[in-house]
Order: structure tokens, then sequence, then C-alpha cells
């Protein structure tokens, strides 16, 4: 698939790419491509964003700059979804990134300061997505947050099965996972379950069903 992020820091995005699983699907499954809103700004000294009308604090991401880049990209034909991140969207959740995963391209917008212009949300995205209740400084996190969750859901990001049997995954019915146990077998007394131990995969598999929350 193909995730594009517009963000004013491109070169934040540099140490998430070099982790898996992004690494892994990179040039493969996941064509991610990183866009400046200055590069492509219509205003002067790269300037993208602007006062709030009606007067206040802050200041708010342009409409004309958020097109003018999206124009760049696309030239008139954005991908199936645009995601505005936003503490006011949807609360992301596992079905979320399923849904996104599955679109052949996804963008993602990142703002700032007070957020966007209103007019980007209603006009520009087809969705508004929050990664949870609570405001970060600028939507970048937000982004990688969804480019780490969308990636791991591409063929080949993970080991062989350890992607299916997962926190949220619809094989455990959206519960949590049952808990993990290494070696040592006992630290300070804390010993790990005898089951686990045992060699009776039947046994380790029925303990596994009944841990899931
Ligand atoms: C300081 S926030 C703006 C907050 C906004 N004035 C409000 O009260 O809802 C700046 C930007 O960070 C991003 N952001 C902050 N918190 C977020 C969250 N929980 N989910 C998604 N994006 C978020 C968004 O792109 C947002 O426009």
């Amino acid at each position: 698939m193909r995730l594009d992020v517009f963000t004013l820091v491109p070169h934040a995005f540099a140490w998430l790419t070099e982790q898996r699983p992004v690494a892994t699907v990179l040039g493969g499954e996941l064509d991610l491509r990183l866009f400046s809103y200055r590069e492509t700004t219509p205003l002067r000294n790269g300037q993208v964003d602007d006062e709030p009308y009606g007067g206040g604090a802050g200041m708010v991401l342009r409409v004309d700059v958020v097109a003018a880049a999206l124009d760049a990209a696309y030239g008139g034909a954005p991908p199936e979804r645009v995601v505005a991140l936003t503490p006011k969207g949807r609360q992301l959740t596992q079905a979320v990134v399923e849904e996104l995963a599955a679109a052949p391209g996804v963008a993602l917008l990142s703002a700032r300061f007070e957020g966007f212009d209103e007019r980007v949300v209603e006009h520009l995205a087809t969705d508004a997505v929050s990664i949870g209740p609570y405001v970060l400084s600028n939507g970048d996190l937000p982004a990688m947050v969804l480019v780490d969750a969308i990636a791991r859901r591409l063929p080949g990001a993970l080991a062989e099965g350890s992607g299916e049997l997962e926190s949220f995954s619809a094989e455990l019915g959206g519960g949590l996972e049952y808990p993990h146990y290494t070696r040592p077998a006992e630290f300070r007394g804390w010993r790990v379950p005898d089951v686990l131990l045992s060699g009776d995969h039947a046994k380790i598999e029925g303990w596994r069903r009944e841990q899931i929350r």
C-alpha cells in the first residue's frame, strides 16, 4: 500500500523508517512518502499557518496550504482515505487500523499549534482520527503511531504467526492476549506457571485460551 504523510518535519520520521516492522516492509508492501507543507505552500517565505479569525491564541494550519500539498502530490486524484489527525477525530482502535491497512492508499495529515482550519477536516479529509483523549503538540507522533500500526498489518511485516493472535485481534475476539514468560523459570521466587513447563501442548493451549480477557 501507499502511505503518505504530510508534515512540517519529514526528517523526524527517519527514526521510524529504520525500525521494524516499518523497515521490513518499506519498499515492498509499503510505499511510504513524506511531504512537507512548506515545499508546496503558495505563500511567501514558507508560511503555512495564520492567525485565527475571531481572534484568540495560537496559529492555524491554512486550508490553501494543505490543498496545495495534496494537489502537488496527487494532481486532483487523492487516495481513498485522507486522514486528518486531530484530538477531535474518531478514536483509533485496532478496527480502525485494519480498515486503513486494507486501503490501497492513505494520506495522513499532521497539524500543529491550534490545528487545522476546519475546512481541511470538512472538505479535504475523508476521515478525522484521534490517537487518544489527550492533546499532543503536533500530529507527527500520531502519524507515526498510525504508520507503525498499519505497517505491522501488512504481509511480511511480522514473523509467521506473531501477528494473528494479538491483543484486540479478531482471533482473540477483540480480547487481550494471554501472558508470556521466558527463562528463568523461577526468579526471586516468582515461578512461571507449571503448565507452561509441562510440555503438554493441548494443556498449554487450553491455559492460554483461559487467560484471554
Ligand atoms: C495542540 S494540537 C491542537 C489541539 C486543538 N486546538 C484542540 O483543542 O483540539 C495540534 C495538533 O496536534 C495533533 N494532535 C494532538 N493531539 C492529537 C491526538 N490525540 N490525536 C491525533 N492528533 C493529535 C493534531 O494534528 C492537532 O491539530
